[in-house]
């Protein structure tokens, strides 16, 4: 019988580390303690967000791959609990996802209270309690797909097959990995997205989760890692549903494609150019079973180095944002803005409404302000430099872009007659999103803790500023 390895369980030591030190992100998740990468298994549960993640639960590098937990009801103040899903027979435990089987077609459902039924494992009864049921590769040479599932609402996972896995190494390389599984409802199956090779993504079909049947690779160039595929409807450019979906298939470095799946086989009928323009957003995922229709994703903010800073836990995720596809003249965008609960955050608000850039200085420099939500939009053509906490961010009216240090230059033309950047600023990150989130650069940056200024100057038109003061997300968290 294959067991969890015990040893690796190591939350109770992290009880009491506190969220307080001087580089701690302040509404970014970051384990109390020890290295993080991937968000794993984000799905919507019973009124709770739950957010696994790569986790080492024994060190702030890389290793001993586990996955992490936290739940939230509102994705911004996040609970870390025990570690979730533990090594086991010598293999680690690595990226995958997890989904709500509301029909038990994998018949792990707990039979009802006073139920004539005294076992459970009947596929289709339907009992009160659904399975919460997470795929991760069991990395081991050579690597596959193994099943965890749950009834407690992932406090505890209990290894289906005795941990054996249900998908195979395909033999392409030996580290098959990070399976992405949802249900399709036309064709009423399980589909499975798998990254088998550089270039490849594989797809997989079941009506069970037990038993697959691979149905088509999905050939993309350079195609890497972590899969994600999602299907979203298309909004025109007021947000209003068209009534046309496209799915959106992308890899860990989230370079995105669209384009049509009939449950077996994905058709690309376009692919954009790097998605994400800072250097941190990795390894994205998106919440399954929403309860509320939008897609939410979070990324890995990579290379976030806090032990350089001697923090005792290492690495962040980016702030939820919702994933949209929007129609306009020119075809279809990918936009990303945080979701709109980063509202609840908000301990003061300072707003200002057409005024040059110049005359607004002296106003700006009563705001003293460490974490961030700030919105500004301009009339087109003009320069303008914004500095916040030291990050510089200029706008070149004559090429149309944002530009800063910490990424590349993003494409911020008129709409509706402005120009328009919202930023997000915490301890140790900068997210930029320009022209409703059509261009987002997401980076790790640490502004200097005693630097709490904002500075705007140039001749620009400023059509509104809002700057929102945020409070910290761990407010109610213990320590
Ligand atoms: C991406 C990744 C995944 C893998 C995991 C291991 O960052 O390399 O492919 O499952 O990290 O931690």
């Amino acid at each position: 019988m294959s067991s969890f390895d015990n040893s690796m369980q190591t939350f109770e030591s992290y009880l009491d580390i506190g969220y307080d030190q001087k580089y701690r992100p302040q509404f970014h998740f970051t384990s109390r303690k020890n290295w993080l990468n991937d968000p794993n298994g984000m799905v919507h549960y019973d009124g709770e967000y739950h957010l696994f993640f790569q986790h080492n639960p024994q060190g702030t590098p890389w290793g001993n791959m586990t996955w992490g937990h936290a739940v939230s009801t509102d994705m911004v103040r996040w609970t870390q609990l025990p570690h979730a899903i533990l090594p086991y027979d010598e293999g680690t435990i690595f990226s995958g996802t997890a989904l709500v089987d509301h029909d038990n077609t994998l018949g792990k459902q707990p039979v009802r209270q006073g139920s004539p039924r005294q076992s459970s494992g009947q596929a289709g009864q339907a009992g009160d309690v659904k399975t919460l049921v997470a795929f991760f590769t069991f990395a081991k040479y050579p690597y596959g797909q193994s099943i965890a599932c749950s009834t407690d609402k992932g406090r505890t996972f209990t290894l289906l097959n005795d941990g054996k896995c249900v998908v195979p190494n395909q033999g392409l390389i030996d580290s098959d990995r990070d399976p992405k599984v949802f249900w399709h409802a036309p064709t009423k199956k399980w589909v499975m997205v798998l990254y088998v090779q550089t270039g490849i993504a594989r797809i997989f079909t079941s009506e069970n989760m037990q038993d697959w049947t691979l149905a088509s690779d999905i050939n993309r160039e350079g195609f890497h890692e972590c899969p994600d595929f999602v299907e979203l409807p298309v909004l025109d450019a007021d947000g209003t549903p068209t009534g046309e979906t496209r799915w959106l298939l992308y890899d860990a470095r989230f370079e995105c494609s669209i384009g049509s799946f009939d449950g077996a086989s994905f058709s690309i009928e376009e692919t954009f150019s790097k998605s994400d323009l800072g250097p941190s957003f990795y390894a994205a995922q998106t919440f399954s079973n929403s309860p509320d229709g939008r897609t939410v994703i979070i990324g890995w903010m990579r290379e976030s180095n806090f032990v350089e800073q001697d923090m005792p836990f290492n690495q962040q995720m980016s702030f939820p944002c919702t994933l949209e596809l929007r129609q306009d003249r020119e075809g279809i965008r990918l936009c990303r803005q945080p979701i709109r609960e980063i509202e609840t955050l908000y301990k003061a608000t300072h707003a200002f409404e057409a005024v040059t850039a110049d005359a607004l200085a002296p106003q700006l420099a009563d705001i003293d302000a460490e974490l961030l939500d700030l919105s500004i939009a301009f009339a087109p053509g003009q320069d303008l430099a914004l500095n916040m906490r030291g990050i510089d961010i200029t706008y070149d009216g004559k090429a149309n872009t944002f530009n800063s240090e910490s990424c590349k230059p993003l494409p911020a033309h008129p709409v509706d007659g402005n120009i328009a950047l919202r930023a997000l600023v915490d301890r140790g990150s900068i997210e930029l999103f320009a022209n409703e989130g059509s261009a987002v650069a997401t980076s790790y940056v640490l502004p200097a803790p005693e630097n709490t200024s904002i500075q705007l100057s140039g001749d620009a038109d400023i059509r509104s500023l809002t700057v929102h003061e945020l409070e910290s997300s761990w407010g109610g968290a213990e320590g």
